[in-house]
């Protein structure tokens, strides 16, 4: 049992008013808030040892080195990757998928083929296209149903000796569905393909096991799971991370330059051209150990009671619809009112301190196979309770009224 009042007492931000009231966070699975602990670690850093790392013989930047990698260290155990240079800093999950998409432009060729699924966020899909156009690889996508879900014997259909690599989301940003992605993985590794797994909105709901998964990446987001901004990660098996070229020229990521020839930095450096988000790092660490101390099972569980909550309450409003309803869901309702625009409730229960997500969620094949412009979604977290969720149900039925 979380202790949920404790846990928000950790979140400053929860404890202000918005608009005259007290706020609602509803839109976690855009950026989740962030607690003192994470606060305190980025004021540590930068009032105690801001240094440039892996560079300096001097005192402080021994000691920002020493923290950035153990927060890799950390992240390593969290995933449980094999190796600590299997885990590469990147700016986020979406630097993380260039990096593999730039990457196969050197293995994959005209007449192959690169599978996503209709789930993505865009993240996961122009990368691919980029890939595609470079290199003449088909794209193929595999299908979803009305419940959201991906069509598991169309992905078996689509998959061949021609798929290098399937890349899909864990976790659907726009619906919540949890995909098969055991299933994916050993069905694409019996054809020989690589699969990149998205675990952005994956990440803030569970804990990934790599190896268990025998994915050959997995992609995530600091901010996601209360670290900072600008952080992420890339987890490549080593034997992949060897054979994908470098991604950015510069510094750290050599080994010697001249003019004449350039060798390159051995794992994780050989990604990590330049200055890093040097706190970022640090404090992404940070963040895992928080999640860690409050328990991922724990967490998993809280979740989906307010997941079920949530969607039994708004399924009290008459002319609402959800979108995304599988059994296998994490803690996102993403829904729309027969003849209001999402955009129009999310404006009305901001001014009542809620905040949601209205638009496209960055997965617009999505909406178009529902054929709507868009969704009101809200995301719940782990420092989320059940009376928000009434503020929140109350609100909507309040905008629906003013707006019908
Ligand atoms: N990808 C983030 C979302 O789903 C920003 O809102």
């Amino acid at each position: 049992m979380l202790d949920i009042q404790k846990i928000r007492a950790d979140f400053p931000i929860l404890s202000q008013k918005v608009n005259g009231k007290p706020l609602v966070y509803f839109d976690n699975g855009a950026t989740s808030q962030k607690p003192q602990v994470v606060i305190d670690a980025i004021e540590k850093y930068y009032s105690e040892y801001n240094a440039n790392i892996h560079r300096g013989v001097h005192t402080l930047s021994q000691l920002a080195t020493d923290a950035y990698e153990i927060a890799r260290n950390t992240i390593q155990y969290h995933i449980n990757a094999k190796y600590n240079h299997e885990i590469i800093f990147t700016s986020g999950t979406t630097f993380g998928i260039n990096l593999v998409a730039h990457g196969f432009a050197s293995i994959i060729k005209s007449g192959d083929e690169v599978m996503i699924s209709s789930l993505e966020h865009h993240s996961n899909i122009v990368p691919w296209q980029f890939l595609c156009e470079k290199t003449g690889a088909k794209l193929v996508v595999i299908p979803m149903n009305e419940k959201g879900e991906l069509v598991v014997s169309e992905f078996d259909n689509l998959l061949s000796e021609k798929t290098k690599i399937v890349a899909v989301n864990h976790i659907s940003n726009a619906l919540g569905t949890i995909n098969p992605i055991e299933y994916i993985i050993k069905k694409a590794h019996e054809k020989g393909a690589a699969v990149l797994i998205d675990g952005a909105q994956a990440t803030p709901h569970l804990k990934p096991d790599v190896q268990a998964l025998d994915c050959d990446f997995y992609v995530f987001s600091g901010h996601k799971i209360c670290g900072p901004t600008g952080v992420g990660v890339l987890y490549g098996k080593e034997e992949w991370l060897r054979k994908l070229p470098p991604y950015q020229g510069g510094g750290e990521m050599i080994a010697e330059v001249t003019f004449e020839k350039t060798t390159y930095a051995d794992l994780p450096h050989k990604f990590e051209a330049g200055t890093p988000n040097i706190e970022g790092g640090i404090v992404l660490g940070t963040a895992i150990d928080y999640m860690n101390s409050i328990g991922f099972d724990a967490i998993a569980s809280y979740e989906n009671e307010l997941l079920a909550y949530g969607t039994k309450r708004l399924k009290e409003i008459e002319g609402l619809t959800i979108y995304g309803t599988s059994e296998n869901k994490a803690s996102v309702i993403s829904f729309n009112i027969d003849g209001i625009h999402p955009y129009d409730i999310g404006t009305i229960i901001d001014k009542l301190g809620i905040a949601v997500r209205t638009g496209h969620h960055c997965a617009q094949p999505i909406m178009q196979y529902f054929n709507i412009p868009g969704t009101i979604r809200a995301s719940f977290a782990f420092y989320n309770t059940k009376e928000e969720i009434d503020i929140f149900v109350e609100a909507v039925k309040k905008a629906q009224q003013m707006l019908s």
